[in-house]
């Protein structure tokens, strides 16, 4: 039987997950029609012949923002703000937003003169639009979620992707964080995969103007299954060098593993190059390696 008091919205860039989330929540979906006008205006408005269907009603809109099918954040991220807007005018009961994957999330700190935390930015305007319920999966760095004034929250997907990883047969684990930045997600993935597994961290450091990377680390790892943990695989080069080091330090298997698996470029070949058995990512964006889907995760909060 349909939940009939609430309707599932289901941006471009999560129809995979939007479905599932709507199928397991036994709610009814409607997906939205999008395009670029030529001077590179979006376009989007709700599915609907019948707009009074959605009102009074809770309305959950999934979008993710990450290059999907726009190849396009900034696009998906308006979309997002209009899907927002077409609900709001036509008058729901409550309006809960779920953003898999928030693009612009690693720009939470200041490296060089003039730059800009624009993902606080980012975040008021969303904020500013007086939604209900906010919810984001892995993000970057959670404090920045004290921009919002509605319920938010940062779901953790580390258990699903450590479930995952445990299925495939992977033996004396060792979970190893590419920088310090990742170490309290990187710790916490560790706990999934038991009270023994040992975690350990590379140095990593990123030239501000150059984006260019060196890592350091030296530990043994021979017999050892070592899984890379990192909330955004983008251009592949964090993962793929901590790989290099890993398979130096006498690594058995690797397995690349990002909540989100933005995989711009080259990263694939990168990855698999420097000695991955496997890249893994979830549904946050919709590709070949999305093999862990979030719908679980969201579910136990939309409920
Ligand atoms: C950085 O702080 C993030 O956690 C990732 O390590 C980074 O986004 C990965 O980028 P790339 O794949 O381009 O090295």
């Amino acid at each position: 039987m349909l939940d009939k008091e609430k309707i599932l919205i289901i941006g471009s860039a999560s129809q995979i997950l939007g479905i599932k989330i709507a199928n397991k929540l036994g709610i009814e979906c409607i997906d939205t029609e999008f395009k670029t006008f030529p001077d590179g205006e979006n376009y989007l408005r709700i599915n609907v012949e019948d707009e009074t269907i959605l009102e009074g009603k809770e309305i959950i809109i999934v979008q993710s923002t990450g290059p999907s099918v726009r190849n396009n954040q900034n696009a998906q991220f308006f979309e997002l703000l209009m899907m927002i807007d077409a609900v709001k005018r036509i008058g729901p009961k409550k309006i809960v937003v779920v953003v898999p994957y928030l693009a612009y999330a690693r720009q939470d700190k200041i490296f060089r003169p003039g730059e800009t935390r624009f993902i606080r930015t980012l975040l008021r305007i969303i904020n500013s639009m007086e939604i209900d319920e906010f919810y984001v999966v892995d993000l970057h760095e959670p404090k920045v979620l004290e921009e919002m004034s509605c319920k938010s929250v940062n779901i953790d997907s580390m258990k699903l992707l450590a479930e995952y990883i445990k299925s495939l047969g992977a033996e004396n684990i060792v979970v190893l964080s590419p920088d310090k930045g990742a170490i309290e997600r990187s710790k916490t993935f560790a706990k999934y995969f038991g009270n023994n597994v040992s975690l350990k961290v590379f140095e990593k450091e990123r030239c501000v103007k150059t984006g260019d990377i060196k890592m350091t680390g030296s530990f043994n790892l021979e017999n050892k299954d070592v899984v890379i943990s990192d909330d955004i695989i983008a251009t592949g080069g964090t993962m793929a060098t901590a790989i290099k080091l890993a398979k130096q330090n006498g690594a058995n298997k690797v397995y690349a593993v990002a909540t989100h698996a933005l995989l711009l470029k080259n990263a694939k070949y990168l990855i698999l190059k420097a000695g991955a058995d496997e890249i893994i990512g979830t549904d946050s964006i919709d590709n070949e390696v999305s093999k862990v889907s979030l719908a679980n995760a969201i579910i136990d909060y939309l409920k």
